[in-house]
C-alpha cells in the first residue's frame, strides 16, 4: 500500500514538473505564427532559420532572432535581419498578417531582407490595430519605394524606424524620421 502511494507521488510530481516546463516554452500560437514567418521568409526555396523546427521539445523563446518576455513567455523582440540569404532567392512582399499572433511584440527587425512592397492589403497598416506596443520597426536595407510609407502612419506607438537604405524619397509619416543620417532616429 504504501509503495503504491510512493509511486502515485512520484508520478504526481512529475506530472508538476511537466506542467511548469511547458510553462516556460512559448505559446503554442507564437510558436506556429513563427513557423509561418520561417516559411515567408524561405518561400520558395529558401533554408534560413534552421533552428527553427516544429519539434515541440525545443522552446521557441530560445530561437535565433527570437526574444520572449521572462515572465510572460511572450515573443517581445523578432529579429530576421539578413535571414532572408542576401535576397538570392527574389522579391519579398510584407504579409502583415504573420505578426499578428505576436501582441506584445515590441522590436520588429525586417533589414535587408529583400522586402519590395507589401501584398495587397497586407501593409503596415494591418499591423497597428493589434500591435499595440511595437517601438522599433527596422526596414533598412530594403529597396521598397514611397508607395510603403502611407501604410506607416497607423503605427502609433512605434520610437524608432530605421529606414536606412531604402530607396524612399519623401517622408511622411508625421515621426521624425531621417534617412539621411544614420536612419536610428
Ligand atoms: C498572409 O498570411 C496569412 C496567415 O498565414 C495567410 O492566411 C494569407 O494567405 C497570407 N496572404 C498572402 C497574400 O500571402
Ligand atoms: C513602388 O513600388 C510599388 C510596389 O513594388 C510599385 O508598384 C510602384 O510602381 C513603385 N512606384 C514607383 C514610383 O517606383
Ligand atoms: C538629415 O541628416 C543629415 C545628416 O546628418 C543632415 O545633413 C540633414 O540636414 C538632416 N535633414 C533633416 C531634414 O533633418
Amino acid at each position: 500500500m504504501r509503495q503504491i502511494l510512493w509511486v502515485l507521488m512520484l508520478v504526481m510530481m512529475t506530472l508538476a514538473l511537466l506542467n511548469i516546463e511547458q510553462y516556460h516554452c512559448c505559446l503554442e500560437e507564437e510558436r506556429t505564427g513563427l513557423l509561418e514567418i520561417k516559411a515567408w521568409i524561405n518561400h520558395p526555396d529558401g533554408s534560413s532559420l534552421p533552428d527553427w523546427v516544429e519539434n515541440t521539445d525545443t522552446d521557441c523563446c530560445k530561437w535565433n532572432g527570437v526574444q520572449c518576455d521572462s515572465t510572460t513567455n511572450r515573443v517581445t523582440k523578432l529579429n530576421l535581419f539578413n535571414e532572408r540569404e542576401d535576397r538570392r532567392i527574389g522579391d519579398l512582399y510584407l504579409n502583415a498578417s504573420l505578426f499578428l499572433p505576436f501582441k506584445e511584440l515590441k522590436s520588429l527587425g525586417l533589414g535587408s531582407s529583400g522586402l519590395v512592397g507589401c501584398s495587397e492589403n497586407q501593409g503596415f497598416e494591418v499591423l497597428a490595430s493589434e500591435l499595440k506596443k511595437l517601438e522599433k520597426l527596422d526596414l533598412s536595407g530594403n529597396t521598397f519605394n514611397d508607395s510603403i510609407l502611407s501604410s506607416l502612419q497607423g503605427l502609433s506607438s512605434l520610437k524608432i524606424l530605421n529606414l536606412r537604405s531604402t530607396k524612399l524619397t519623401t517622408i511622411s509619416t508625421g515621426k521624425v524620421v531621417n534617412h539621411t543620417s544614420n536612419g536610428i532616429l
